[in-house]
This record gives C-alpha cells, sequence and structure tokens, in this order.
C-alpha cells in the first residue's frame, strides 16, 4: 500500500503496518514532526529527491510502501465479537469520502468498514482520507451485502428520526452512495431506517459527516 504524508506513516506503523520502504526529500523536517507529534513511531527514511521517483511527484515530504495486511474478509468482520458496529457504505463514490469514513470508525471504535462496488477501499487516496488508519480496523470490499447475525439499520435522510435505543448493540450500519443514498434492495431488507435531523430545507449530510454523527450518537447511548 503507498502511505502519502507523515500522518499516514505515523499511523500506519503506530498501528502495526510492516513498512517496505520510507523515503523523505528532507530528514530533518521528519525528524522534527517525529520527535514533536510522534515520538512512540520509530521511523528510518531513506533521504531522496522524491520527485526523481515517479512521474507525477507526490504532494507529501513523506511517502512510505507498507504490506497490506491480513484481515478478516466481510463475513468475519460481521462476525467478530461484541457490542461494537460495523459500518457498511453501499458503492461511495468518493475516496477521499471513504477515507474520512475509515478515520472516523477507527477513532469511534466500531468493529470494522465493509464497502460494496467498485472502489477500492485500500486505493491511496483512501488512505490519505484516512491518515493511515486504515491499520487500526478491519477494512474489506464485499460483492454483496450480508448481515451475518446483526441488525441492519438503514441510515436514510427519508428514515424515523433516530432516537435513543434506536441504534442497537451490534449493528450493522449502511450509508448510501453519495448522490442516490441506499439502494431500494437494501432498503427491503433493512430492520430499521433511521434519520438524522436536519433544519427544513437541507436535504443530506456528507456522508462522512453523516457517518460520524451516527457513530458518536451510538457510544454515548
Ligand atoms: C450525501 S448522502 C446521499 C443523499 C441522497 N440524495 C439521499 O437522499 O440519500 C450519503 C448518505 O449519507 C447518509 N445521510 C446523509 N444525511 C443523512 C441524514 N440526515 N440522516 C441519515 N442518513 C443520512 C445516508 O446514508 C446517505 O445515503
Amino acid at each position: 500500500m503507498v502511505l502519502e504524508g507523515f500522518h499516514a506513516v505515523k499511523h500506519a506503523v503506530r498501528f502495526g503496518a510492516e513498512l517496505l520502504g520510507l523515503w523523505t526529500a528532507d530528514a530533518d523536517e521528519l525528524a522534527a514532526l517525529s520527535a514533536r507529534l510522534a515520538p512512540d513511531v520509530v521511523l528510518s527514511p531513506t533521504v531522496v529527491d522524491l520527485s526523481a521517483l515517479a512521474a507525477v511527484v507526490p504532494r507529501a515530504q513523506v511517502v512510505a510502501l507498507a504490506r497490506r495486511p491480513r484481515q478478516p474478509d466481510p463475513d468475519g468482520i460481521l462476525a467478530l465479537p461484541g457490542p461494537e458496529p460495523v459500518v457498511l457504505l453501499e458503492a461511495p463514490r468518493h475516496l477521499g469520502n471513504l477515507g474520512a469514513v475509515v478515520r472516523v470508525a477507527a477513532a469511534a471504535g466500531a468493529a470494522g468498514v465493509i464497502t460494496t462496488g467498485t472502489q477500492d477501499p485500500w486505493h491511496a487516496d483512501a488512505l490519505r482520507g484516512s491518515a493511515g488508519l486504515h491499520f487500526a480496523l478491519p477494512v474489506a470490499r464485499s460483492r454483496v451485502v450480508r448481515t451475518g447475525d446483526r441488525p441492519l439499520i438503514a441510515l436514510d435522510p427519508e428514515g424515523t428520526v433516530v432516537g435513543p435505543g434506536v441504534i442497537p448493540p451490534r449493528a450493522l450500519l449502511a450509508f448510501g452512495t453519495e448522490r442516490d443514498g441506499l439502494t431500494d434492495e437494501l432498503l427491503a431488507v433493512a430492520d430499521a431506517r433511521v434519520a438524522l435531523p436536519m433544519r427544513p430545507g437541507v436535504s443530506s449530510l456528507n456522508l462522512a459527516t453523516a457517518v460520524s454523527a451516527v457513530l458518536y450518537l451510538g457510544a454515548a447511548r
């Protein structure tokens, strides 16, 4: 996996990533950043002119390659024990959004993230969006929507406004694609269809913002 930027490298290493290489254009700046922001993380960079590495010059001054970790497949994520929810993204389009969802799922202590659709949730742009936090919880793509033993809770602006107890333990929290929302097929099999309240005239929240609100609402239950 390609990791770009100090925070992505820091989080990846902190959560167990095996780095295959780490390159920087400025060893002094990297050492200063490490000392200030992540003294717990030991980095051994190779200094290189990053513009010589690729036709497209990376924006970040730190770039690493990490081995993709072995993780549970989607059914294994669903089967994880404990009350923590799993986040299901139906065919997300924007990799930055996808990464932001992984980041908040890791921060809020979700059990994992499952995506459907064509986007690779481990794409470099998604890893940049998650600041490397893909390494902190299982993230996998599934061909089909399966629920395991988890209650399927559809997050939908047209749903019933979320209230206390609406999000049960072990929920599989489903969020729709950025433009069109959840599919009719998923809504038809959901155990509940829940909305975050919004001021009249506002049609929806950004995908990652909605995931964040629901996860922290659930955590505060
Ligand atoms: C940008 S929204 C999609 C908007 C789409 N036009 C719709 O009506 O669902 C992406 C996803 O975020 C979640 N979402 C956004 N706002 C929400 C709200 N107020 N309540 C519940 N879920 C919301 C839903 O899962 C939605 O499918």
